[in-house]
């Protein structure tokens, strides 16, 4: 059974790993969200400044768990320009994880959305043929290849990298590759994570196909155990009901792809 805590365990950080530019990897030692399932999270605490909903990241060595972080707001710029020797909190691990299928499997992120699906990669079943399509903007912002290459390395796998401006693997958004890919490959599910417009047309276009999808939803969260409501899609906790949500209750969802809630709760439109 796992271990899930309530209250922030302070933390070091023992390494921290530049991705690209704007992406670090913080690594911490915590025998627990080491060994979390693909799709859980944990709260961070960034000491003074808030406390923020983050993926675990696969490490290779046993006991030690990451944070690969996005340098954004006020929080995640907080957090990424911590230094080795600094501390954090956290707790969980919260969530649901992934129902990974049988047979040949595609895992489609954009950015820090490829945290949760590494960690599926390494959950993978033997008789998994694993292909993964990273999207991001530029070359300097394409990270993890290596890493996933290591993670599947028993698996038959193709990692297709996707960049919006074309300089590096395939030009375009993960969608259009994908949508070439279902033309003329047959899955038997996808996962995807990362921003939610690009889920949306994932899972329409794994639903109109009749395949098997789940999409990790990364939602405003305050508390991140199902009490504050700020998570809330129709009426669905994220945090506590997810954040792994399959296409058919998507596809019936009114807010997923089109609304979200701002800090304050009010809705806004994508
Ligand atoms: C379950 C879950 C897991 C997450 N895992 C990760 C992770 O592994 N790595 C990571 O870097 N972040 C992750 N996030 C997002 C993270 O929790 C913060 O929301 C994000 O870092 C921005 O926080 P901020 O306070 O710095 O920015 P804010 O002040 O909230 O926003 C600053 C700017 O960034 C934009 N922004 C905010 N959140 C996102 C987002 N999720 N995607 C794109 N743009 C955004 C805002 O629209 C705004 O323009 C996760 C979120 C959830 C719910
Ligand atoms: S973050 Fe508070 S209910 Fe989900």
């Amino acid at each position: 059974m796992q271990n899930v805590s309530k209250t922030p365990s302070i933390r070091t950080i023992e390494q921290v790993i530049d991705e690209t530019p704007t992406v670090r990897t913080f690594v911490i030692s915590d025998n627990d969200l080491a060994n979390v399932l693909p799709g859980q999270f944990a709260m961070v605490w960034i000491p003074g400044v808030n406390e923020i909903p983050m993926s675990i990241m696969v490490m290779p060595e046993n006991g030690k768990a990451a944070f690969t972080v996005r340098k954004r707001g006020v929080s995640s710029s907080a957090l990424y320009d911590l230094k080795v020797g600094q501390q954090i909190g956290v707790r969980g691990p919260y969530g649901n994880s992934f129902d990974i299928k049988d047979g040949k499997i595609a895992l489609v992120g954009g950015g820090t959305g490829l945290v949760p699906l590494l960690r599926l990669a390494k959950f993978a079943k033997p008789n998994n043929e694993v292909v993964l399509l990273m999207g991001s903007k530029s070359k300097d912002e394409v990270f993890f290849e290596q890493q996933a290459n290591q993670i599947l390395k028993n698996h038959k796998h193709q990692i297709i990298s996707c960049t919006e401006d074309g300089t590096y693997g395939e030009k375009g958004f993960v969608t259009d590759v994908l949508g070439k890919l279902l033309e003329t490959s047959k899955f038997d599910a996808i996962y995807t994570c990362g921003p939610e417009i690009m889920m949306h047309k994932i899972v329409q276009m794994a639903n109109s196909k009749g395949i098997f999808v789940q999409a990790s939803l990364e939602r405003m969260m305050k508390c991140g155990i199902g009490i504050c409501g700020s998570c809330c899609m129709d009426d669905v906790m994220v945090c506590h009901d997810g954040t792994v949500f399959d296409g058919g209750f998507l596809a019936n969802s009114k807010e997923f792809g089109h609304t979200h809630r701002a800090k304050s709760g009010i809705l806004e439109n994508y």
